[in-house]
């Protein structure tokens, strides 16, 4: 595997940055964070963008979906993730329930994560429905980045985590969509499995970032849940996943044989203890 270099080049990532990317052909990587260890080895490494995702929900909370999940608790994890980061641009998920009421509802819920967590963006799921929200969140001065395909917080709706916008109609309302969040003021939109000619689609007409999880390879970035891309979970196998670790497995083994070594009696030994 080849490590490019060029990713260091901005000492903060902002959105500017992010467009300036684009601009350039540069591919934008970006990864799910909840806490501070793991967002401070993640920044290190040189993400561009760490996204506290509602996925929480699933990874960190164990719950089925993301609608559970509350604006403090997402505000909790914001703040431990913002307390790490040095160089990467910090997105936090508005959860459900936090901003579909109205568009008032929705700067509330943005003003807090950004105030309570120091926060740098926010997301939010959705097309025309939330474009009164997203404008009135932009007006306030906080970034925004929209989230359209297979949004998570519908999946009641939908009923399925099956591939979205396949058939024409729907992929023709993903596109205006697109449009819309860029000229209500996003300043880079998520889509979430669609298929790759889609997304390169919806890339090559907007100007703002597009970044894919599950969107091809002909977007401008690319997003993945940290715990999947490490292999934390076991379970969850997409097709669009790549595992660069299997930690399932390596935190298993180490946790047995720490378990062996506490009741052999091997662990602490002479020089591990006072
Ligand atoms: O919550 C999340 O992790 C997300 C990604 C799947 C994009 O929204």
């Amino acid at each position: 595997m080849s490590v490019h270099k060029e990713n260091k080049e901005f000492k903060k990532i902002t959105t500017h940055a992010l467009l300036a990317m684009k601009q350039r052909g540069e591919k934008i990587s970006m990864l799910t964070a909840y806490d501070f260890s793991m967002a401070t080895i993640l920044d290190d490494a040189g993400i561009d963008v760490l996204l506290v995702g509602d996925s929480a929900s699933h990874v960190m909370a164990g719950h089925e979906t993301t609608l559970p999940i509350t604006l403090d608790q997402m505000i909790y994890h914001a703040a431990s993730v913002i307390r790490a980061v040095k160089r990467s641009l910090v997105v936090v998920d508005l959860p459900f329930g936090s901003y579909q009421g109205n568009s008032k509802e929705a700067l509330n819920s943005a003003i807090r994560i950004m105030k309570e967590a120091g926060a740098h963006s926010i997301k939010l799921e959705g097309g025309e429905e939330v474009v009164d929200s997203v404008k009135r969140i932009i007006s306030s001065g906080v970034p925004v980045m929209g989230h359209l395909g297979l949004t998570p917080q519908s999946i009641y709706k939908f009923g399925t985590y099956t591939v979205r916008a396949k058939e024409d109609e729907e992929a023709e309302q993903l596109v205006k969509n697109a449009h819309l969040l860029q000229e209500a003021g996003c300043f880079a939109i998520v889509l979430e499995k669609i298929p790759a000619a889609l997304g390169k689609r919806v890339a090559d007409e907007l100007k703002i970032p597009v970044i894919g999880i599950g969107a091809g390879g002909g977007v401008d970035g690319q997003v993945l849940v940290m715990h999947d891309m490490l292999g934390i979970n076991k379970e969850f196998n997409p097709r669009f996943l790549r595992r660069y670790l299997n930690m399932y497995e390596q935190i298993l083994e180490a946790t047995k044989q720490y378990i062996s070594d506490v009741k052999s009696r091997d662990f602490p030994n002479e020089s591990e203890q006072y």
